[in-house]
């Protein structure tokens, strides 16, 4: 800064007391300029505080609001006997699934829950899970199923497919669960709305189900 510059600001501030020999009216105007400046600014500035605290009650609102797809995870899958050449006889295929309503606020009803098996696309077992039901924020259902006899579509043709796949060390199948679901949050349900989940299910050569798969997420789909 050069030196010089200084100088003006000496001269303003010794002309402000020159200044301030003004009329009485002129200093009145000034106070009542100056009040409604800082009057508008506290009604801003609660004005802008109210806003901020309902912008976050209403963040809070939706983040205990906001929907979430239900949560279905495999614990369990298995085809006992898939080492026995014979074993679709008395095939069975046992497996327990979870699902999991992780919502604060938002309750489900579920309706006609059903399970489907597939192997490479085709339908090897089918059965209903569980009848209608109401299923609170926060809760888990177990959604276990032996499937044998008359809800299997096994033959010896399937079987020596299993076989074929079980000396490459992995059986892959898919469990899909479907079903109706309603939303109720406080007093209001909503329509309903198909659910599906694939679950991709992979199987060792004893049938059990193998450690990858295990408690595995599965995809939920609504439609
Ligand atoms: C199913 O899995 C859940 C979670 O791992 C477990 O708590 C439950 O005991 C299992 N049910 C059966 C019948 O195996
Ligand atoms: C889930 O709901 C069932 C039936 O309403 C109830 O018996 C169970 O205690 C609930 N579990 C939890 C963890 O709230
Ligand atoms: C069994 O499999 C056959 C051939 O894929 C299919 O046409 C039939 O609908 C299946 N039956 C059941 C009960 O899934």
């Amino acid at each position: 800064m050069r030196p010089g510059q200084q100088i003006p600001i000496q001269h303003e501030q010794e002309a402000r007391p020159l200044k301030r020999r003004h009329s009485a009216s002129y200093y009145v105007h000034r106070a009542r300029d100056s009040l409604t400046t800082r009057v508008s600014k506290i009604i801003c500035g609660i004005f802008l505080t109210l806003l901020f605290i309902g912008g976050v009650a209403a963040f809070i609102a939706w983040l205990s609001l906001r929907p979430h797809r239900p949560r279905i995870h495999i614990r369990d899958f298995s085809i006992p006997g898939l080492d026995q050449p014979t074993g679709f006889d008395n095939a069975e295929i046992i497996f327990n699934i979870t699902a999991r309503n992780s919502n604060q606020a938002i309750g489900y009803y579920y309706d006609s829950v059903e399970a489907l098996v597939y192997y490479r696309s085709q339908v090897i077992g089918s059965a209903p899970l569980v009848d209608s039901f109401y299923q609170e924020p926060k809760n888990t259902t177990i959604l276990y199923k032996v499937l044998s006899g008359a809800t299997l579509n096994m033959t010896s043709d399937l079987w020596t497919e299993f076989t074929k796949d079980r000396a490459v060390g992995t059986v892959v199948f898919r469990v899909d669960i479907t079903g109706l679901v309603r939303f109720k949050v406080s007093t209001w349900d909503s329509k309903r709305h198909r659910m599906h989940t694939n679950c991709d299910v992979g199987v060792s050569p004893d049938g059990s189900i193998l450690a990858s798969y295990k408690n595995k997420r599965c995809p939920v789909y609504f439609t």
